[in-house]
C-alpha cells in the first residue's frame, strides 16, 4: 500500500484545474455527475484518498480513454443511474489492473531514475491517447 500511496496526489498536481472543467463540458450533461459519497470500495487506489483528488483522477480517466464514467461504472439500463461502488462493470477490474501496472512502472521503474529530468509522471493517456484501445505507433 505504502508504494501506491503517493501516486494519485502526483498524478493530481499534474491536472491544471481548467482542464478538468474542459474535459467534463466536452463529454456533455451525461456526465456531469460528480463524486460526492465518500467511496467504499477502493482496491487499489489508497482508501483514505480525499473526495477532491478521486474526483480529479476520475474525469482524467475519462479524458485519457475518451470514454465516459459508464464505460467502466455498471449503468442501470432504465434509470441511467450510475453505481460507482458496484463491480458489475468487467471493465472496471481491468482498470483495476492498469492503475496497479500505472503505479507500479511510476513508482518501482520510473522512480529508479531518481531524478526525472524529462518527464513528467506516467499517465493512462501516454498509452492510450484519448482511446480506449492504445494506437499503434506509426
Ligand atoms: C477507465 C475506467 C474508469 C472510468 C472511465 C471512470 N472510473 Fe471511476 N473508478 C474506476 C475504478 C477501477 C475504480 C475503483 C478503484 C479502486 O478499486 O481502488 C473507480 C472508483 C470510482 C468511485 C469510488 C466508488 C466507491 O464507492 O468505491 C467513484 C465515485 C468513481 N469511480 C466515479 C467516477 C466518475 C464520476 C467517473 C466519470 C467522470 C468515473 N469514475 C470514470 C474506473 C473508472
Ligand atoms: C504502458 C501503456 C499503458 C498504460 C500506462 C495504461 N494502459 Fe490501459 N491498456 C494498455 C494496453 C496495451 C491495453 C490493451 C490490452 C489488451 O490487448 O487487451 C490496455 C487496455 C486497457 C483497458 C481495457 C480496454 C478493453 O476494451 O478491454 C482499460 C479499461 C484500460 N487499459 C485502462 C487504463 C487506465 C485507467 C490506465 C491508467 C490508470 C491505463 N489503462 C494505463 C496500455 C496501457
Amino acid at each position: 500500500m505504502s508504494l501506491l500511496r503517493g501516486t494519485p496526489l502526483i498524478l493530481g498536481l499534474l491536472i491544471a484545474p481548467a482542464a478538468i472543467g474542459a474535459a467534463a463540458q466536452d463529454r456533455g450533461a451525461e456526465n456531469a455527475t460528480a463524486v460526492s459519497d465518500a467511496p467504499s470500495n477502493l482496491k487499489v487506489l489508497p482508501k483514505d484518498i480525499s473526495k477532491a483528488d478521486l474526483n480529479v483522477l476520475m474525469f482524467q480517466y475519462q479524458k485519457d480513454l475518451g470514454r465516459p464514467c459508464r464505460f467502466c461504472h455498471a449503468e442501470n439500463s432504465e434509470t441511467k443511474q450510475i453505481n460507482y461502488t458496484s463491480d458489475e462493470n468487467p471493465m472496471k477490474n481491468l482498470a483495476r489492473i492498469m492503475i496497479g501496472m500505472t503505479n507500479d512502472l511510476n513508482t518501482k521503474y520510473l522512480a529508479q531514475f531518481g531524478d526525472r529530468r524529462y518527464a513528467d509522471p506516467l499517465t493512462c493517456g501516454n498509452c492510450h491517447r484519448g482511446q480506449m484501445k492504445p494506437p499503434p505507433f506509426e
